[in-house]
């Protein structure tokens, strides 16, 4: 069947959804490049929740307040909302953060967006969820710096209010004020956050969603080979590789540690500089780059990976063209995170 052909075909298909009243946004046609990009990428759902772990709303309004609390840390200076800021799509825009008692962490602040979809936590992978990660913030010593889950839980269970809630969204625990719980109650909130980005309406058949622009750069990004990498719902966010597979890393990030990543968590040598291949999703709005944010433009970044994951010189019309397609990928802030919670009141009770 030739191109005319087929678009009138479309064109029929198009005025009988129309007719049927089906969304035209869903059943607007169809073309080569997109049939290769569904074949690559998923669309974002419409949250992230499991059986395991449901989003039911007495644990999102409950994980909600906790994630912007930050009497629940040693100094009653550190919540999660600190390196993770909505204001910044979930990030800080440092380097690597300062968590508790100003203590400097070892890795850049990924985004909390999206993030619940991905294989594993992390940037070495050695958190198994949103869950796990969440509930290990609590005695992490640069981020809450609790010396054990029962402190912790003790700040919270003297907060009025907080223990109503958590028996609202956790009714069959007889003692519902657990680390555990914290940890699923964050997650719950954190599996609502999800950003849909005009490259799901192109993905869902919107083919006017992509400017010419950023569809140059989606065929590119293909071609280059960067999709072996960065695909499926999270255009990353699915699997180890090692950063530095042609080339060292650290000659092109300029980073002034060396991190060994994935080897430390598993000791296996294969895993030396193994990292989480990131999701690219809102990448443009989580500047600085990198596991060591030693990257601060997104157009460098894309270079540093062109040359040093696959052996290739970009030119300024590559990168532009790439840079065009990732910025389709910058979605609309949700509500529960765009607004901030009221929390219970109540003064920060410092450890005697
Ligand atoms: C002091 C800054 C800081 C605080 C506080 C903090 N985080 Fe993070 N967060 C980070 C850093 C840094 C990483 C990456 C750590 C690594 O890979 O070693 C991270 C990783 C994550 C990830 C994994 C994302 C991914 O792509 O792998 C999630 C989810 C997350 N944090 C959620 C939270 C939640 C929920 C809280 C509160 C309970 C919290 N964070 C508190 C800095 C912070
Ligand atoms: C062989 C796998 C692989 C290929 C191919 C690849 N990447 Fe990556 N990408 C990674 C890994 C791993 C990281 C994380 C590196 C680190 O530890 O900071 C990453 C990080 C990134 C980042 C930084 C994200 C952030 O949040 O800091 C961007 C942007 C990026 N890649 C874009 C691209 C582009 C564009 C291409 C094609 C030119 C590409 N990647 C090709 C594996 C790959």
């Amino acid at each position: 069947m030739n191109r005319n052909k087929s678009r009138i075909l479309f064109g029929i298909v198009g005025l009988l959804a129309g007719a049927l009243g089906a969304d035209m946004s869903i059943a607007a046609g169809t073309s080569p490049e997109l049939q290769q990009a569904q074949a690559l990428f998923k669309p974002l759902p419409a949250n992230m929740g499991t059986a395991e772990f449901p989003v039911t709303p007495e644990r999102v309004a409950l994980g909600r307040a906790l994630f912007f609390d930050p009497r629940p840390s040693l100094d009653g200076t550190v919540s999660c909302a600190r390196c993770h800021q909505p204001a910044l799509y979930g990030t800080d825009a440092l380097p690597l953060p300062i968590g508790v008692k100003d203590r400097a962490n070892p890795r850049n602040s990924p985004t909390v967006l999206n993030a619940a979809q991905e294989f594993a936590a992390h940037w070495r992978g050695d958190r198994i969820n949103v869950e796990d990660q969440a509930t290990k913030a609590l005695i992490g010593p640069p981020s809450f710096g609790q010396p054990d889950f029962a402190t912790a839980m003790a700040k919270i269970e003297a907060i009025q209010g907080y223990p109503a809630m958590f028996k609202q969204a956790f009714p069959n625990d007889k003692n519902p004020v657990t680390a555990e719980n914290w940890g699923k109650a964050i997650g719950a909130y954190e599996r609502t956050l999800v950003t849909p980005a005009p490259f799901d309406a192109y993905l869902k058949g919107n083919i006017k969603a992509l400017s010419p622009a950023a569809l140059s750069g989606l065929q590119k990004f293909i071609s280059t080979g960067c999709a072996s990498c960065h695909n499926g719902v999270g255009v990353g966010g699915g699997m180890y590789q090692k950063f530095g597979l042609v080339e060292d890393y650290w000659k092109e990030t300029g980073s002034k540690k060396i991190d060994t990543g994935r080897f430390d968590v598993t000791k296996n040598p294969a895993d030396m500089y193994v990292f989480k291949v990131p999701s690219l999703r809102n990448v443009a709005m989580t500047a600085p780059y990198f596991h060591d944010g030693s990257v601060a433009t997104l157009p460098e970044a894309v270079r540093v990976m062109g040359q040093v994951q696959l052996g290739k010189k970009l030119d300024s019309k590559d990168i532009e063209e790439i840079v065009a397609f990732l910025n389709s990928l910058t979605g609309t802030l949700p509500k529960n995170f765009s607004t901030v919670p009221t929390l219970p009141p109540g003064a920060f009770q410092a450890a005697k």
